[in-house]
This record gives structure tokens, sequence and C-alpha cells, in this order.
């Protein structure tokens, strides 16, 4: 770092906004259109500059600016959570990675892993889910799989980002040691499989103070706890406070764009010549970035725009959604029999595409917005679909079958398009975006569509397109249930192959869907209805009894359970063995595929201390996707994480397991009491640091 003036380490942590709007005062011409971020290099020893774009379904275009980005669009991260499939997931990111190099960007605002506490958190679908295994693993293969194109990207956001409402004003009360083997868990866990090259810290504030200047979150957990090699940046402008951001942690601020404000370029400069910043401080900073670069191949290996293969893209894309759509009830109607002769299509533009995810995150499928003139008119608007038509896609799938559609914006013509069909597959959206938090209720009275198709022809099957969880008060009134989330680019072809049966289901849910909203911990998000600017205080009084743990604390018993979903196959486990080998708890088990076709099995393993003592009875300790073709049989070997059979000891600043019998469950859901055997553990203590990925 010697040879860089104060001037160009002060070049290097500072970002301003890409994007080519009036609104950015410092737009400039070396930036990539519609881009996140722009950090200028130092060109006087051939540093290069920093092309930063969002986000994890691909190359983003930022804030409803044109001529969009088209680009390849993955599913969202909840669904790619959802395939359970690590290798899966790593293929996704290594695809939009590809293209943010291709798009000139060398830095993917990617892999968001916020813990799902509210179900009404408008983010969650950038996410991955409820369990901190599942959300940590999933997320880190992604990460792994983006940097593999020699770029760096970040993990967000850090920490306890777990709502929308307030995101900039609300504080997060949470207890230390129940926030380690939680959401910090899971940015431990993503960051230990995936080395992602940054991390971006939050708007919030946790315990009293904004995440970007959290001396504990930052120095000590992430840096000197974790000992993260990378660099912090602020999420765009969460940076608040010159010297308290360079002295807890933060090395990068982003998002500069206007004068006078922010431009940590003069204050860090003076905070450095008056004392209140340590110059070293500012080589630490500068040291990360310049290494992390070089470590990930960005500065070896510079980014070029360049061609995209779409094609081979496409297979990227559509292979995920076909991994992670989830089905979740099925009376026998699914897969569509070929007997089926009429089949009504209903709802939801299924005739033109599928529902993408809005905010910064916001990718443009090729071919643009398949339905224009949605709301909200401003930013994080409008409602975007990928043009990837259902309708189309089963017509394919189903050339002997009659497919009609109805838009079902009039109940009484659905009705009668439903009652004219053998089967009907009403389609159900949510759209969810940055910045909002919404109803777990399905928007524009789709509920009473749903119920009035229902009661037309009782061969239903619903096909939902949403963010997260929601409320399905129909549930015992339709005969098949296919949760397709936003399926992506190609999500109109994946749906169409689950239900025709040319795909074999093979999703699971990486969270719980409540019966009621009076389930929740809390019902409300906190913080709706108060004045933009008023400050308050969110509790995370549930703790580490997040979804699954805390239905099972409370004796509740949610209207989908965490891990369901189902296949057209059926699978057979057996010879479930747990022992320790050296100081690891080894799980082992046989599974079989008892039916007639091939399929993948998702198995999970909960584990829990028969004396009790954790916040709520079980955790999942491991997982596994095993795919087994009609009558083939696998043995797997699964590790139980050491952190996932501890609780957190403040006082000893350490991961403990307690010495005594604990009970290993192999099951298909939360819900599903499985077969049980047990293990005796002697006591292990585990550094705050300790990481088995
Ligand atoms: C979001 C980040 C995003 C950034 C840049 C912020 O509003 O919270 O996730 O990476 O904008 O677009």
């Amino acid at each position: 770092m010697h040879e860089l003036t104060r001037e160009e380490k002060l070049t290097l942590v500072t970002g301003y906004f890409g994007v080519q709007k009036e609104w950015n005062h410092f737009r400039s011409p070396e930036a990539r259109l519609q881009s996140a971020g722009f950090v200028a290099g130092v060109s006087r020893v051939g540093f290069t500059p920093q092309w930063q774009s969002d986000a994890g379904s691909g190359v983003a275009t930022q804030g409803e600016a044109p001529p969009e980005l088209e680009r390849t669009v993955l599913p969202s991260g909840l669904l790619t959570a959802c395939t359970f499939d690590p290798a899966l997931a790593e293929r996704a990111g290594a695809m939009i990675g590809s293209e943010a190099r291709a798009s000139g960007f060398n830095v993917m605002l990617a892999g968001g892993v916020d813990l799902l506490r509210d179900p009404g958190n408008g983010r969650n679908f950038e996410y991955g889910g409820e369990d901190p295994l599942v959300a940590g693993s999933m997320v880190g293969a992604i990460v792994r799989g983006i940097q593999s194109n020699h770029i760096v990207t970040t993990v967000k956001h850090f920490a306890f980002n777990d709502q929308e409402t307030g995101r900039g004003i609300v504080n997060v009360i949470v207890d230390e040691a129940a926030a380690r083997i939680s959401d910090l868990l899971a940015f431990q866990i993503a960051i230990e499989t995936g080395a992602p090259g940054s991390i971006m810290c939050s708007y919030n504030k946790i315990n009293g103070t904004y995440a970007c200047q959290n001396e504990w979150l930052l120095n000590r957990v992430l840096k000197q706890d974790w000992g993260y090699p990378g660099y912090v940046m602020t999420d765009w402008g969460a940076q608040h406070d010159t010297v308290q951001n360079a002295l807890a942690g933060l090395d990068q601020e982003t998002g500069v764009s206007q004068p006078g404000k922010y431009q940590w370029l003069d204050k860090l400069s003076h905070a450095i010549d008056s004392g209140a910043v340590p110059a070293a401080r500012l080589d630490d900073m500068a040291h990360r970035i310049a290494r992390t670069l070089i470590e990930k191949g960005a500065v070896d290996d510079p980014v070029n725009p360049g061609p995209i293969d779409f094609a081979a893209h496409a297979a990227v894309t559509q292979a995920d959604a076909e991994g992670g759509i989830t089905l979740l009830k099925n009376d026998g109607i699914l897969p569509l029999k070929s007997s089926s002769k009429r089949i009504a299509v209903i709802g939801s533009h299924a005739d033109v595409g599928v529902l993408t995810g809005g905010g910064s995150a916001q990718v443009y499928a090729r071919g643009g917005n398949a339905v224009r003139g949605l709301g909200p008119a401003h930013w994080p608007g409008p409602q975007v679909y990928a043009p990837s038509s259902p309708l189309a896609a089963l017509r394919t799938e189903l050339p002997n079958a009659e497919i009609a559609f109805d838009a079902g914006t009039d109940l009484k013509a659905a009705a009668a398009t439903a009652a004219k069909a053998d089967v009907a597959i009403v389609f159900a959206t949510q759209w969810t975006a940055e910045a909002m938090d919404f109803s777990l209720t399905l928007p524009d009275e789709q509920d009473k569509l749903i119920e009035a198709v229902a009661r037309a022809n009782k061969h239903t099957v619903v096909v939902l397109e949403t963010g997260g969880a929601v409320l399905l008060p129909w549930l015992g009134r339709v005969s098949g249930l296919v949760e397709a989330w936003y399926p992506g680019s190609e999500g109109g072809k994946a749906i169409a192959r689950v239900l025709s049966g040319a795909v074999n289901p093979s999703g699971h849910l990486a969270l719980s869907f409540p019966k009621a909203i009076t389930q929740l911990p809390r019902p409300k998000i906190v913080g709706e209805g108060l004045a933009k600017d008023q400050a308050f205080d969110v509790h995370y009084d549930e703790g580490a009894a997040v979804g699954y743990r805390y239905y099972e604390a409370k004796h509740l018993e949610p209207e989908l359970p965490f891990g369901l979903g189902l296949s057209y196959t059926a699978f057979k486990r057996d010879a479930l063995s747990a022992k320790l080998e050296g100081t690891e708890l080894r799980v082992g088990f046989r599974v079989k595929n008892s039916g007639a076709r091939a399929g993948k099995d998702v198995a999970l393993v909960f584990v829990s201390p028969v004396a009790g003592g954790w916040e709520a009875p079980k955790r999942l300790g491991a997982f596994a996707k095993t795919e087994l073709a009609s009558n083939a049989s696998s043995e797997v070997t699964l590790t139980v994480d050491p952190r996932l059979l501890a609780t957190f000891d403040v006082k000893a600043h350490a991961f403990h397991v307690a010495k005594g019998t604990y009970r290993v469950t192999l099951a298909s859901s939360a819900r599903d009491p499985g077969e049980s055997v047990t293990v005796t553990l002697p006591e292990r203590t585990l550094p705050a640091g300790a990481g088995v990925h």
C-alpha cells in the first residue's frame, strides 16, 4: 500500500452511484449504464475501477432507468434455497456471474442471507429462508459460483435487515447469544462456504448502533472472531458518521450521489489529519479492497463487456426453477393426466409471463416487461413480468389438450371457463419488493378468484408466484398446490413441465407457511404506520427460535411446515445411524426410490438435546438431496455442524455443546415425526470463529 498516495487510497474507498440519472451528480462516463455503483480506478498503478451491479437474480437494472439491461433472470434467491441443492445453486451463481463479467461488472452485489423472521418482509425473495444452515449454505454456494468468474461478490445485508419498514431507522434489539446461532450463523456459514470478497453492512441499527458503524458487528464479530479478510462496504447511503464508520471497521462507502452528502473522500482525510482516525486505518481499508480484487482475479483478468450465451444460460435458469418449484398439495391431480382433454388456465397474466421481484435486484428478461403499465408508478415499481408464458409452455407440453385462458379479472367468467374444463389451473401472484413490506393475504382479492374457480371445478390446481409465504384460506378446497416463487426467465416452461410431469418436482420449503398471522412472533411488521422519520425498536424476543423453531417452541401447527415438498415418486429412508467420529457427529442412512419414476429426495436431519434447554425443541443439523432412479437406493453420510448442536456462551465467547444424549431425527419436514436414534455427545467448546465449511 505504500506506493499509493492518500488521494489514491481515498479513491478506492469511495463509491458513487453508477446510474445515468439527473439526480446522480457524480455520473461518470466510465461508469456502466444503469448500474448501482462505480469506484474509480488508480490508473497510475494500473488498478482497475470497480463496476458494481446488483444482484442475486442476475444483472439488474438500477431504478427504472431506461434502457433496461436485458439479461437472464434467475429465480428468486428463496426458490434457489428451496432446491436444497448447493451444486445447482453454484451453477446458477456461475451463470449470473458470467453475465456480470460480460456486462463489464467486476463486483456483484449478490448474496442476500438475512434470515426470514417476518414473512411479510418485502425482500424475503432475495434471501435464503428461515434456517441458518440452509440459508448460509445455499447462499454461500451462489456466491462461490459468482466469484468463479474472477469477480467479487458481496454478502448482505449485514445484519438483521429482516424487515424493510423503517429500514434506515429501525433499531433491532437482539440478544447476542441468540444472534450468534441465528442470523449471524447464517452469515458465518455463507462466508465460510462462499468466501465472498465483500460484506455489505445494512441500513438498520442493532442494539442502538447503526450496522455500518457498529464496532461489535464489524470489528469484533466479522473481522476479529471470524477472521474475515475482505472489505466491508455500506449499503447505498448507509454511512452516517465518518469517524465512527471508519473506527468500527467500515472499509468502503458507496452510493454517493450528491456533493455534500456522505463524501468520505474529504471527511475521512480531515479525520486523519485531526487524528480522529489513524492513517493506518485508511491503509487497512485500501489494502483490504485491493488485496481482495487481486485475490479474486478481478485485476489480472479484467472484465470486458462481451457476448452472452443466452441459450446456454436459459438452460441454467430453467434447471434452477425446476429444482426449486415446490409441490405442496396433490390429491392425485398432478401430473396432469393425458386424459385431461380440456384445461382452463386462469389469472395472473399466465398467458404472457411470470412475475419477478422488485427493487434494486430487479432484472429485466430478454424481451423486457411482458406486462407493462402495472404499478407502483415509482421505484421499486413497476411490477415486472418475464416474458415466459406458462400457457404457451403448457400447450407445448400437452399438445393434445385444449387449453383455454381466462384473465381471472371477472369471477363469473373465470368460474364459467373453469366449469367447462376437466382441470382448472389458477395462477395467483404476490408482488414483493425492496423498501416495502407486504400483507400475507394475496392481493387483488385473488383468494375469491381461487374460491370461485374451486367451486366451479373440483379439479382445481393453484400455482402461486409469491415472494414468500402467503395465507392459503382455500387450501382444503383445491386438489393441488404448486409454489413457483419467482421462477425466472424460463419460469413459464419450468411450471408447465412440473404440471405435466416432464419434471418430477423436488423443491422443499426453506420456510414455514403460517395458518394465520396470529401465529407469528410479530403479527404486524413493527413500525408500520409510523411517520417516516420516527425511530422505533423491534425486539427479536423469539431470539434464535426463528421459523419452524418458533412454531415448535410455541406448540403451533403451521399451515405448511418447513421442509415440505412432494414428489411424483415415493422415497423410503431407513438404517439411520448416528455416531461420534473423532469430535464430529456423523449421521448415516439409506434412501430408496420406491416409486415408479426417477426423482430427487430431500432428507432432513434434525437434532435435539433429549434434556431440552435450547430455544426450541429441535434444529436442522444437516440435509441432503439425492437423485435416484426408480428402485435405486443410496447410502448417505452427513456431518452435523457442531455449532448447530451448541448454544453460544457470551461470557466464554464460545459455542458450547453440552454433554448429554441427543436425538437425531431423519424426516421430510419439520412436522414429520420421521425416525430417530440417540447419541451421547461429550462436552465441547468451539471458538466464536470456528467453521467447518
Ligand atoms: C439495497 C442494496 C443494493 C444497493 C445498490 C440498496 O438500496 O439495499 O441491496 O445492493 O441499493 O443498488
